[in-house]
């Protein structure tokens, strides 16, 4: 009797705590009491471990374990192993993981504001890139205190950079006019499929997991991401040329869940918060480093022609998107917003 009343105590007990491993996603009884509850963050990206992104992914995972002294865990699953881009955000809204970093077009159908990153020739150079999404820049505060990100149980934690983004395909693209008929892949932000109109080229929304093997079946003629993307997804092994216009941005949102991030003692909240600006600044740190060294291993490999843009060449791409294509995202993005950034071209 006593045995079985213990089995079935033993066995309620499992039922429950599953329970509740379900229910919150995360934590786990360590029976330390409150203050010893584990927790563990399941944190999901696109790319591969040694870009930008993964690198930075990896220094919140070492900075967060030891600062709470291993009372949060983390399991980072790369390139599209757990989500891609088609689900994960729905995934970090349902608690099914708890931190993502997409880039600021994949947040284009809940928070299109955001497309504020994606305006071509945002940046000239990644030198300038700190001065306008620091989180007290008006940038930043749209970002940072975004009501719609909020209400999706979306908490910004920080702003991650990859660098400036280059344009691929099988034919040399010197002037806008190279590019007129070719097919480009972009990601799903509607600044990204004008910019593409504005230089008479089409294209289509595709999740990043799919894009190589779309150009290697021809389903798209080329793409935009920067040299690291590229190269890990051995882009450049089915594309000849790659014309260096720096002509956008590729940036991420590092987010988590709110609800999840408030069941956190205010310690481990804290020691979050401190992990993520300490990861953010780590990556600001490499990101330029890590795209130079993905751009001498595609030259290495040979087979891919890089051709740097000249100064009146970049020029003649810019004038053709801006400030059209950004005037024409106004209403999205905000009238007073756009002004600012247009004023700070001139
Ligand atoms: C892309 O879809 O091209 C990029 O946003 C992928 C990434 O996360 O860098």
């Amino acid at each position: 009797m006593r045995n079985i009343t213990t089995r079935r105590l033993i066995a309620w007990t499992a039922v429950a705590l599953s329970l509740t491993m379900a229910v919150s996603g995360c934590a786990r009884g360590s029976g330390k009491g409150d203050g010893g509850t584990e927790f563990t963050i399941k944190f999901s990206h696109v790319v591969t471990p040694n870009t930008p992104k993964g690198q930075a992914a990896e220094k919140f995972k070492e900075l967060i374990e030891k600062s709470s002294d291993g009372r949060i865990k983390v399991e980072i699953y790369p390139n599209s192993e757990l989500y891609g881009d088609k689900d994960e955000l729905q995934a970090l809204q349902s608690n099914s993981v708890q931190m993502l970093a997409p880039s600021t077009a994949k947040f284009t159908t809940i928070a299109p504001e955001l497309q504020v990153l994606d305006l071509p020739f945002l940046f000239d150079t990644v030198e300038d890139i700190p001065k306008v999404v620091a989180p007290g820049t008006t940038v930043g505060k749209a970002i940072y205190n975004n009501e719609k990100l909020a209400s999706k149980k979306t908490k910004v934690l920080g702003l991650w950079d990859n660098g400036l983004k280059q344009l691929s395909s099988n034919s040399e693209m010197r002037t806008p006019a190279d590019l007129k008929g070719l097919s480009f892949r972009i990601q799903p932000s509607d600044v990204l499929k004008s910019q593409f109109s504005a230089w008479k080229a089409s294209s289509t929304p595709m999740a990043f997991s799919e894009v190589y093997s779309a150009l290697q079946q021809g389903v798209v003629d080329g793409q935009e991401n920067p040299y690291s993307n590229i190269e890990t997804q051995k882009m450049h092994t089915v594309q000849k040329h790659i014309a260096e216009s720096d002509h956008g941005y590729l940036g991420y949102v590092l987010v988590i869940n709110t609800n999840f991030f408030e069941s956190l003692p205010k310690d481990l909240q804290k020691a979050v918060t401190e992990a993520a600006d300490a990861a953010s600044e780590h990556n600001r740190k490499i990101a330029a480093d890590v795209n130079d060294k993905a751009k001498q291993a595609i030259l290495d490999e040979g087979s891919t022609k890089i051709a740097k843009l000249s100064d009146k060449e970049r020029q003649a791409f810019k004038d053709a998107v801006v400030p059209t294509v950004w005037r024409q995202y106004a209403d999205v993005i905000g009238e007073d917003l756009i002004n600012e950034l247009l004023d700070g071209q001139s």
